[in-house]
C-alpha cells in the first residue's frame, strides 16, 4: 500500500481548525493567497513586519536586509557565541548599546520574547544571589499588570494592576496622586522585590489592545525601585524599536531601566531576533562577583538573525523611519479620537504613535 501524503500536519492554534488562507507571496504591505486574493497585512504579525515585506524603498527596489542574511548564510551559517565571536552579532549588540547613548552597556541576543524575558529574570536573580549582597529576602518579581504575560514571573510574583486611569481613577484623584498614592496601581512597597517588571507601555497585552500609562507613571515606578534598591526591567517587546515614536519607549520619560527587553521590530519579520540590554551597574556587579549568567540556548546570537536585525536597524535609521512613525502616529491617534470618542459605546481612545487601541 502506498503511503498517503498527510494533510494539515502542522498544529496551528488548535486541533479543530487551521487558517484557510495559504499565503504564497508577500509584497509591500500586501499578502497574496494561493487563490489569488490580495490581503492588506494590517497587523503584520503583531507589530513585527515594520519594513514592508519585501523591504522596498519604492523607486529603489533594494533587497538589503535579505542580502545581509544571505551573505551570513553563505559565509558562516552557524556557530555559538560561547566559543567564538560572531561578526553580525557583535555588530547588532554594538548598535543597540550605542542606541541607548551609553545608558545600557551589553546586549544578549535571543530568538523570542519569552526567551529574552527569561534572560532578564535570570539576570535579576543572579544579581541578588551574589553572596556579597546578603539579601536573600529579595525573592519577588512585581509585574505591572494583573495577569502577567509570562508564566515564569507569575510563579514568583506579587502583582499590581496596570496603569489605567480610565478604569481606576477615583473621583477624588488627579493623575499625580494616582501615580503615587497607596491603592493606586503604582506599587508602593518594593522592599522584597528583586525587580519590577514593567512593559513600558503602551500595550497591556498582545490580545487586550493598548493601555497607555499616564505621564509620570514610569518615573514614579522608577523612584519606588530606587527607594527599595529593586531593579526596574522594562519589557519593550511590543512598544520599543520605534513603534511609539522614539527608538526606545523609555526615552519618552527618560526612565532608564536596569534591564531592557526589545524585540518585534528589531528583526522586522526578516528573522527571529530579540535582545536584552543590560545597564552598566549590573554589568559591573556581574564582573565584580565573577558570576556568569546561567543562560545558553542552541541558536542564541544567531549569525543570520543578527545580520537581519542589524541591517533592519540601519535601514530604519538611514530612512528616518522613527520620525515618520511620529508623523503618522499623530494622525492615527487623532482620527479615532475625533471620530469615535463622542460615541456612547466608546469610553476611551488611547495609544501612542503607531500603537493605538
Ligand atoms: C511584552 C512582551 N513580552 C514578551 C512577549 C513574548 O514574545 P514571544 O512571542 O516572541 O515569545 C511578547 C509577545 O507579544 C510581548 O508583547
Amino acid at each position: 500500500m502506498s503511503p498517503i501524503a498527510p494533510k494539515n500536519g502542522l498544529l496551528y492554534k488548535n486541533f479543530h481548525s487551521h487558517p484557510a488562507a495559504l499565503i504564497k507571496a508577500a509584497s509591500g504591505i500586501y499578502l497574496t493567497t494561493n487563490d489569488g486574493r490580495n490581503i492588506l497585512g494590517a497587523i503584520s504579525g503583531a507589530a513585527v513586519a515594520c519594513l514592508r515585506y519585501n523591504n522596498n524603498n519604492n523607486n529603489n527596489n533594494n533587497k538589503e536586509v535579505k542580502q545581509a542574511v544571505i551573505d551570513r548564510l553563505i559565509s558562516v551559517p552557524y556557530c555559538h557565541p560561547d566559543f567564538c565571536k560572531i561578526l553580525s552579532a557583535d555588530g547588532l549588540a554594538n548598535f543597540l548599546v550605542d542606541s541607548t547613548g551609553g545608558q545600557m552597556s551589553k546586549a544578549v541576543l535571543c530568538k523570542s520574547g519569552s526567551e529574552a524575558v527569561e534572560v532578564a529574570i535570570k539576570m535579576a536573580k543572579t544579581h541578588f544571589n551574589d553572596p556579597a549582597r546578603t539579601e536573600p529576602e529579595r525573592s519577588h518579581f512585581i509585574p505591572i499588570r494583573k495577569e502577567p504575560f509570562h508564566s515564569l514571573i507569575a510563579q514568583t510574583s506579587s502583582r499590581v494592576s496596570a496603569c489605567s486611569t480610565y478604569r481606576g481613577l477615583l473621583h477624588s484623584e488627579g493623575d499625580d496622586t494616582y501615580n503615587t498614592s497607596p491603592g493606586s496601581s503604582t506599587p508602593s512597597s518594593g522592599a522584597e522585590a528583586r525587580a519590577m517588571f514593567a512593559r513600558s507601555s503602551p500595550r497591556l497585552s498582545a490580545a487586550a489592545g493598548c493601555v497607555m500609562p499616564i505621564r509620570g507613571y514610569f518615573p514614579a515606578m522608577k523612584a519606588i525601585c530606587q527607594r527599595h534598591c529593586a531593579l526596574l526591567i522594562l519589557g519593550e517587546v511590543m512598544c520599543g524599536m520605534g513603534l511609539t515614536g522614539s527608538l526606545h519607549a523609555y526615552e519618552q520619560e527618560d526612565v532608564v531601566p536596569d534591564l531592557l527587553v526589545v524585540g518585534k521590530g528589531l528583526g522586522a519579520a526578516y528573522a527571529p531576533i530579540l535582545a536584552v540590554l543590560v545597564n552598566s551597574m549590573l554589568v559591573d556587579s556581574f564582573q565584580r562577583s565573577g558570576k556568569s549568567v546561567a543562560h545558553g540556548q542552541t541558536y542564541m546570537a544567531h549569525a543570520q538573525a543578527a545580520a537581519a536585525g542589524l541591517r533592519v536597524q540601519q535601514v530604519i535609521r538611514e530612512r528616518g523611519l522613527v520620525a515618520h512613525v511620529r508623523e503618522v502616529g499623530e494622525y492615527l491617534g487623532r482620527r479615532p479620537r475625533e471620530g469615535l470618542l463622542a460615541h456612547p459605546y466608546v469610553g476611551d481612545v488611547r495609544g501612542m504613535e503607531a500603537s493605538g487601541g
